[in-house]
């Protein structure tokens, strides 16, 4: 090491010791909760790894993708269990980006064809049904299950026809849906399947005698990063798979569409950048300017992944706090099944959970609403199962009207339900005991005086 990088650790070092100074009087002293303060549903945890990771990166000045994205890329893998990360700027980008790589007309007759049927659920989150809708492919939309609030697999051959393609569904708020139905169900048919696994982050499910982590079932898989999920960047998301062509086709997608593989800032890793020929143009043509896809630019910077290492080596002790968190409401609302329905884990999973949901039982003296705006009123965040019912969204206005764009299977009846009598609480990390009794206390006491405030 010469005496100008000596000089650069060294006040590298002193920028990185200032930074977790300002976190410990800034960030550190907030943590206290007082009952009848705010309980959001869901707020990023954090310490001064955090805060020393992302001064590190920016000194760097990198900026764009580098080396903690790489190195998160590979621990994430490795935590998972998958061969292949690919790092994004959010997890509607990935949901895009793992849907757009089976458009890739490399996978010849599997690709996906605008027209081609993709089976999905209506009650969730609207990026995981809109690049499908994008694309000029076909929601095929199929009525989920209560109290699990996933996919109801009854309903899946019936959904299938000659265009059917894949199945895009989420992991509903850490709850897995059934993977076994659902895989052999693709595998039957030869089928995709995308896990959006955005809200699952750490859930585990058991196939054949075998436990893995959601997202290393299907063909791709998708995360978020987004502050309330179960680790942050900030912004920032992921697409996982163990199959190294997808893998490829993510990259493609991710970074303008271009063909070369080359890492930013890099040239000519595979030694033939002027050698070959492609398309129709002239042999010898940059590979670092060919472009296989109509791709988008959908990278995230360095920064970002520097928070995400700093959180990736807390996510076991987040996943174990969010289990913990929803087995003590679970427990606490264990008598109020007269009035509420309470969720129910999938057979055969292990959930790590995004949320605690409720759904009011029918003929109850009290409906969703008045407990929301009660909660809400005495400080207790809470959040709608998303959309509740995609098709009736604004965005589906068009579509509805003409009756075209999409297909529902069956009857909707219990999305239907969950648009109308259904809501979450949180049970993220910063949750104390605190808050936990005190969410208790107050349902429990907006249900004793059956529902009237
Ligand atoms: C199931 C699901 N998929 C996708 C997303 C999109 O993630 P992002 O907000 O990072 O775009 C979300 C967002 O919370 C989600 O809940």
């Amino acid at each position: 090491m010469n005496s100008n990088d000596t000089q650069e650790q060294a006040l590298r070092s002193e920028a990185i010791r200032a930074a977790i100074a300002h976190y410990s009087h800034a960030h550190a002293a907030l943590k206290s909760y007082r009952p009848g303060e705010r309980i959001p549903y869901a707020a990023r945890v954090f310490d001064e790894k955090e805060i020393a990771n992302l001064v590190d990166s920016a000194l760097d000045f990198w900026l764009t993708s580098g080396r903690f994205a790489a190195r998160f890329e590979r621990e994430f893998s490795s935590f998972v269990g998958v061969r292949h990360t690919m790092l994004t700027n959010s997890g509607s980008s990935a949901n895009l980006l793992a849907f757009m790589a089976l458009t890739s007309p490399s996978l010849k007759e599997r690709r996906i064809r605008p027209g081609d049927e993709i089976v999905t659920v209506a009650a969730g989150f609207p990026t995981t049904v809109s690049p499908i809708i994008q694309y000029g492919a076909v929601p095929v939309f199929v009525d989920v299950t209560l109290p699990e609030y996933n996919i109801d697999t009854a309903m899946l051959e019936a959904a299938l026809s000659s265009r059917t393609k894949a199945v895009m569904v989420a992991h509903t708020l850490g709850n897995p849906f059934d993977i076994a139905k659902v895989s052999g169900f693709c595998v039957r048919h030869g089928l995709w399947l995308i896990e959006d696994n955005c809200d699952a982050l750490g859930s585990r499910y058991c196939l054949d005698g075998v436990w893995g982590f959601t997202g290393s079932f299907g063909d791709l898989a998708t995360s978020s990063f987004y502050p309330p999920h179960h680790m942050t960047m900030g912004e920032g998301g992921a697409v996982y798979t163990n199959d190294p062509h997808l893998k490829r086709l993510v990259e493609s997608f991710r970074d303008w569409g271009r063909d070369c593989w080359c890492p930013s800032g890099q040239d000519n890793t595979c030694g033939k950048r002027f050698a070959k020929q492609y398309g129709e143009l002239p042999p010898g043509y940059d590979h670092k300017y060919v472009y296989s896809h109509f791709g988008y630019n959908l990278k995230l910077t360095d920064m970002q992944a520097a928070i995400g290492c700093a959180q990736l080596e807390k996510l076991p002790t987040f996943i174990d706090a969010r289990k913990k968190n929803w087995c003590k409401l679970r427990e606490g609302l264990s008598d109020m099944e007269d009035s509420l329905i309470l969720p129910g884990t999938t057979r055969d999973s292990d959930p790590s959970w995004f949320g605690f949901l409720l759904t009011i039982r029918e003929n109850t003296a009290f409906n969703r609403d008045e407990l929301v705006n009660y909660l809400e009123s005495r400080g207790i965040q809470t959040r709608m199962l998303f959309a509740g019912n995609l098709i009736k969204h604004p965005c589906f206005d068009e579509m509805r009207a003409g009756g075209t764009g999409y297909r529902v299977v069956g009857e909707l009846a219990i999305t239907e339900r969950i648009m109308r009598d259904t809501f979450w609480i949180g049970v993220y990390p910063g949750m104390t005991e605190e808050m936990i009794a005190y969410m208790l206390d107050t349902i429990r006491a907006f249900i004793k005086r059956g529902g009237s405030t």
